[in-house]
């Protein structure tokens, strides 16, 4: 079964680029760049070092920091989309704050251009195909989220797909950011926010009263609202689930409690992400072959899995039929 699920084609939607770089290609990068980091950054294993969810952001800004120009975003994209075809991932889709890089001195345009020589790069030499969602920071606050969809609708480019955000659940509400989104929703561009991870129903109910969203960040909290879910069922919201994140945050304390299959049995559309790899020590490959185990999923189970992901990603209608129809051929 291990090995099935290795060859299985799989489908990301949810992942911060920034969270995906790996400690040793953090200090490869810092050091190239004279860029000393914060040695608390780390633990004594050499892993990211955090204990819950305000340290983790903090860490996250911190693993950012070594960054400083093109280069190094064509790097961090090229190296996750490798890490990530090693898996039989053949679409990703990953968040990308262009608040972290005007923090590091890297202007929108060298950052979206070394992402793009990056995914090109990637598609060559492993045939995976990477896309891009340009996310605001929640907790940088409602300005700043205006900004960031604004440069993103000024600045169009095939592979900006979708517009979200993430950053700390629990700064500002939903509502404050109705403008943000409306500047990309106006635009075309389909939307995601994070909600019901930290904070319970009421946050997903206020994404999908005051957002224009197609899926959400999360989620998994709908289930403490029977209306709730009726209702992501009705206006077909998918939502992007990553079970490692959610257990190494302790949003839920263990496999058994984590409630994916829940979710997936009542018929909402869903994915399997691993949102911050090195920092909740996961991988795509690791949440399908953890999910298999845990949530006793089999074969085709998963490859429904890619299905959903590939349906609700923000993909032109090509390239959705081209790999949802390399799905069904598994
Ligand atoms: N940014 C990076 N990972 C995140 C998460 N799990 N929740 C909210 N914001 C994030
Ligand atoms: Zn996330």
């Amino acid at each position: 079964m291990r090995e099935h699920i290795l060859k299985l084609p799989k489908v990301e939607l949810h992942s911060h680029l920034e969270g995906t770089i790996k400690p040793h290609l953090v200090h490869q990068i810092a050091q190239r760049n004279g860029i000393e980091l914060d040695q608390n950054l780390f633990n004594d294993k050499g892993g990211y070092a955090w204990s819950d969810f305000p340290s983790f952001l903090v860490a996250y800004d911190g693993a950012s920091s070594c960054l400083k120009n093109k280069k190094d975003y064509r790097d961090i994209m090229y190296q996750y989309l490798k890490d990530c075809a090693s898996e039989n991932v053949i679409y990703m889709e990953t968040f990308i704050s262009p608040d972290h890089a005007a923090e590091c001195g890297i202007s929108y345009d060298d950052m979206i251009l070394g992402c793009v020589e990056g995914i090109d790069d990637a598609e060559d030499d492993f045939g995976i195909i990477g896309r891009i969602i340009v996310t605001c920071v929640r907790h940088l606050g409602p300005k700043k989220g205006i900004d960031v969809a604004q440069k993103m609708v000024d600045n169009p480019h095939p592979y900006i797909v979708g517009f979200g955000m993430g950053g700390d659940e629990l700064a500002f509400t939903l509502k404050d950011f109705e403008p943000a989104f409306n500047i990309a929703a106006n635009a075309n561009y389909p939307c995601t926010v994070h909600a019901g991870e930290i904070s319970g129903p009421e946050s997903v109910w206020d994404a999908i009263n005051y957002l224009p969203i197609a899926r959400i960040g999360h989620g998994v909290r709908s289930i403490e609202d029977d209306k709730l879910l009726s209702e992501l069922i009705k206006r077909n919201i998918h939502l992007e689930i990553s079970p490692g994140s959610n257990l190494a945050l302790s949003i839920y304390p263990s496999w058994s409690s984590h409630p994916f299959k829940f979710i997936m049995t009542k018929g909402i559309s869903v994915s399997l992400n691993s949102d911050d790899p090195p920092f909740f020590e996961t991988s795509v490959g690791q949440e399908y072959q953890n999910s298999a185990k845990n949530f006793k999923l089999s074969i085709e189970d998963l490859k429904n899995i890619s299905l959903m992901a590939m349906k609700a990603s923000f993909a032109d209608s090509e390239t959705k039929s081209k790999l949802i129809d390399k799905i069904l051929k598994f």
